[in-house]
């Protein structure tokens, strides 16, 4: 994702987001020179003026979920040393960040991501109670943090914020709001002056709790914008990547297939430009619209189901839903096969899939389940497809993996772990279950694309798949794993990441 070309244009960066790396292409020779491993899930970057300063933004958090702080990182690469030098925290719950640019000036980074309330327990949506939409501001000299807004309205989510790109007059920074079809144009320096009355959050010395006393931090003030930033409906669905030239800002929505095009001195929304013949609307497109839909899908546009399982997979983070009780955080599943495996969530609370899907609407989105809804959103899950793992080699287990394999049986995983989606659908204790779930038996998970699903286990202890079978099963209760050499847990690990 991202290529991205060195002002001298001899090299191009690009994002390899599965393989969490930054590939460094020579363009001369078109060979990959070096791979520069960043944080995770890297799906944009941005260059420096001078070249020299590479900003990754990754989409997920590392590290484990059941923490008090958590954020994605941009990770800052020196391009002379061809590493990363820096990586720099988002303020806490800022994840599934999605694009990043430059000030025409060169002087900030700006990026967007959700905002996630996950230390909530989740009885409302208003007021970006669970998710807010937010953009990051970094010092591109300093390397540091310098504010986070929220790109709400006090009554009136704008949520996942996608494309972000500045005017080259450097007057608008403009966001595009994926869920809610529209996007913000933002006056750069108004919004620069009304931020300087506040300490930068990298320099202020607060830990982000104290920050949030400020009185009308920008962080949570969801009227910070007013007056300085317009809200645009657009004429298309799901609007993602942003270009703006000559007055004009170009949005491309991914649902409709046409190109939006706005003035921004007026902010006229023009005719769109067509790509081509609309798409026949099956029920998984229509699920997958809806999916992604805030507008039609959350009281107060404030999230849609996407904003937790961006891509239908998980955001990396601890929420208390309150489908098994209050004050018992669950790690956010991938939905990926989940109509093939009952029952559904950690402690098997939901008989299927469509009893799933119809509580997600009424009791996370606030929404009236219809059949239609419901529906359709089953059938875009059913329709998801894994993505071939990247520790495949030409689309076989390594020599380790196979070998790891034959551990996956020997430390008796597989009596557990079995058939198309490795799990019996039966409950157990394996030993994971503590304060505030003592004693509870969990539903043996499925193990497809566990390559990409970290953190692990229930309430997402477990950073690793090593965690998961070293410091997290400390008495060989979750299959036997004390006994295993260090060569055969690494080559365990290599199998279970090429599933
Ligand atoms: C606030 C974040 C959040 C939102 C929004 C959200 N989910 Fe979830 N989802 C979760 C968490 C957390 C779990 C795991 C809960 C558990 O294990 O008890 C989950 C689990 C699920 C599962 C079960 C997966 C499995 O294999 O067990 C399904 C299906 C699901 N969600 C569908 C949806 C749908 C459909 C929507 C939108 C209507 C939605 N979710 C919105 C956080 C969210
Ligand atoms: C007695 C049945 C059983 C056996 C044997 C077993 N597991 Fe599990 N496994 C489970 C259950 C139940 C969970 C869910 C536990 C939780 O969420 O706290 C789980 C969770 C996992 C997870 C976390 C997946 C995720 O997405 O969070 C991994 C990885 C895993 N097991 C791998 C293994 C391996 C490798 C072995 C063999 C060494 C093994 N398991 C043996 C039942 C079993």
């Amino acid at each position: 994702m991202a290529p991205t070309l060195s002002p001298d244009g001899k090299t191009l960066y690009v994002c390899l987001r599965f393989q969490n790396e930054v590939a460094v292409i020579d363009i001369s020779s078109k060979r990959i020179q070096r791979r520069i491993p960043v944080t995770r899930e890297p799906v944009a970057e941005v260059l420096s003026k001078d070249g020299k300063t590479l900003f990754v933004a990754n989409h997920l958090p590392s590290g484990p979920a059941n923490v008090n702080r958590i954020s994605s990182v941009v990770d800052v690469i020196d391009t002379a040393k061809c590493k990363v030098v820096k990586s720099i925290p988002l303020s806490n719950g800022a994840v599934a960040l999605r694009r990043i640019c430059l000030s025409p000036d060169g002087k900030i980074v700006y990026v967007t991501s959700t905002f996630a309330k996950f230390m909530l327990a989740t009885t409302a949506v208003e007021r970006g109670w669970m998710n807010s939409s937010g953009l990051s501001l970094i010092d591109a000299e300093k390397r540091e943090l310098l504010y986070s807004i929220c790109l709400d309205d006090e009554s009136l989510g704008a949520a996942n914020p996608w494309g972000v790109v500045c005017s080259p007059d450097g007057k608008w920074i403009c966001v595009a709001h994926a869920g809610t079809h529209e996007v913000s144009i933002i006056d750069q320096a108004a919004l620069l002056a009304k931020l300087s009355k506040f300490p930068a959050l990298g320099q202020s010395g607060l830990a982000d709790a104290d920050y949030e006393a400020l009185p009308d931090n920008p962080t949570d003030d969801l009227n910070f914008l007013q007056g300085i930033r317009r809200r645009i409906k657009l004429k298309g669905i799901g609007p993602r990547e942003l270009t703006a030239a000559n007055g004009k800002l170009y949005a491309a929505n991914y649902f409709s297939g046409t190109v939006d095009v706005v003035d921004l001195e007026s902010g006229k929304v023009l005719e769109p430009i067509r790509l081509g013949p609309d798409q026949p609307m099956t029920l998984e497109r229509k699920g997958e619209m809806l999916f992604n839909d805030a507008s039609q899908m959350c009281f107060q546009q404030w999230q849609s189901c996407a904003t937790c399982h961006p891509d239908g997979r998980m955001d990396g983070l601890n929420w208390d839903l309150l489908n098994d009780g209050m004050g018992n955080p669950k790690s956010t599943r991938s939905l990926l096969f989940a109509a093939e495996t009952a029952p559904l969530m950690a402690k098997g609370v939901r008989h299927d899939a469509e009893r799933a899907v119809r509580s997600g609407i009424k009791y996370i989105q606030f929404m009236q389940p219809t059949d239609e809804k419901t529906q359709a959103i089953l059938a875009y899950i059913k329709s998801m497809k894994p993505v071939p793992s990247p520790f495949l080699v030409n689309g076989q287990l390594s020599s380790r993996a196979q070998k790891g394999k034959q551990v996956f049986e020997k430390a008796e995983c597989a009596s557990c772990h079995n058939g198309l989606y490795f799990t019996d659908s039966a409950r157990y204790n394996v030993g994971t279950s503590d304060s505030p779930d003592k004693g509870a038996e969990f539903v043996t998970t499925k193990l497809n694309e566990l390559w990409r699903t970290a953190p692990y286990l229930h309430d997402g202890r477990s950073a690793t798949l090593e965690d998961v079978l070293g410091k997290d099963n400390p008495r060989d209760q979750h299959g036997v794993t004390s006994k295993l050499t260090p060569e055969e847990r690494a080559n365990l690990v290599e199998y279970l990441k090429s599933l």
